[in-house]
């Protein structure tokens, strides 16, 4: 047994470019200069024949077309095991609506975010009798496709931004945000594309894994309101930056993982540039930039 991952889009919620964005990178991707990214999602594998997506990314109907271990492998039969979901983001559940050509298959998550899909009436274009969808609690270890272990892990996040309502509590730890920890053949990865702030439950946790696919959204907390593109911050949007001294770079400083991944990238982060110190950086801290179209196996 071995772990198959693949990335089927590396950006954050928007993609790059991002349609209504004119930042230097949304530009660029645009023209040609900077390669165009999807948005977040992953697919795991212990087997290659079957399938389970982490996370259904707006972009999924393009990053299945251009995967080909996820074709069909029949008249009306797909590899897909199973969709995963780490929060209730638009960017993490609006391609459950591409998934909807009467396809079995099973859906887990935390019964908050279960609910959230049940108070939107769109998500019932996915036949309940094809699409079970199962609630999942924390620590609590189930099989998403034959021959894999999946493990719901609560992260510090938020509630979805349509659903923040009043003053919003931006690292809140249960069932609102969760990373995901796979295992087969005694491999561990974790799938963390969302994360407000490290802590030492999950410090603890990463420790000694193979590979952490971990929230690379932005570089710096204020770069979105220093490019003129917003008001918040990285961490008021539930995500750590990369960079300083509470960032993810120095948060993996004495964690031990065999190999560690951005995903969920901003299309404002700097890290997006090949050339760029920022890449030099994280590339020196022991990071790779995830790519639409990366793949790994343990
Ligand atoms: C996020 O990761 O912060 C969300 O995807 C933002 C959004 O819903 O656009
Ligand atoms: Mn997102
Ligand atoms: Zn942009």
């Amino acid at each position: 047994m071995t772990l198959h991952v693949v990335v089927l889009g590396a950006a954050a919620g928007g993609g790059l470019p991002q349609w209504n964005c004119g930042c230097s990178n949304c530009n660029d991707a645009r023209t040609g200069r900077l390669r165009p990214r999807s948005q977040s999602s992953i697919a795991v594998s212990s087997d290659r024949q079957n399938w389970v997506i982490l996370n259904a990314s707006p972009d999924l109907r393009d990053q299945l077309a251009r995967t080909p271990a996820l074709h069909p492998t029949g008249p009306r039969q797909m590899p897909l095991a199973s969709v995963v979901l780490t929060n209730g983001d638009i960017d993490h559940v609006a391609g459950l609506l591409c998934l909807r050509e009467r396809q079995a298959f099973a859906l887990y998550a935390t019964s908050a975010i279960h609910d959230i899909l049940s108070r939107n009436p769109v998500f019932d274009v996915l036949d309940a009798t094809l699409v079970p969808r199962v609630p999942v609690a924390g620590g609590v270890p189930f099989a998403p496709a034959p021959g894999l272990s999946a493990t719901l892990i609560p992260v510090p996040g938020k509630v979805p931004l349509y659903l923040e309502r009043g003053a919003v509590e931006t690292a809140l730890i249960g069932e609102q945000t969760v990373g995901v920890l796979v295992e087969a053949g005694g491999k561990r990865l974790y799938y963390i594309p969302g994360c407000a702030m490290m802590t030492d439950d999950l410090r603890a946790r990463l420790q000694g894994a193979d590979l952490v696919l971990f929230d690379g959204t932005l570089w710096s907390d204020d770069e979105m309101i220093r490019a003129g593109l917003g008001q918040k911050t990285g961490r008021r949007m539930g995500h750590m930056p990369i960079s300083g001294p509470d960032g993810t770079l120095a948060a993996f400083d004495g964690i031990d993982v065999g190999r560690k991944v951005f995903v969920h990238l901003n299309n404002t982060n700097p890290v997006w540039r090949d050339d760029g110190p920022e890449r030099a950086e994280v590339e020196a801290a022991g990071w790779i930039v995830g790519d639409d179209g990366t793949e790994i196996t343990l």
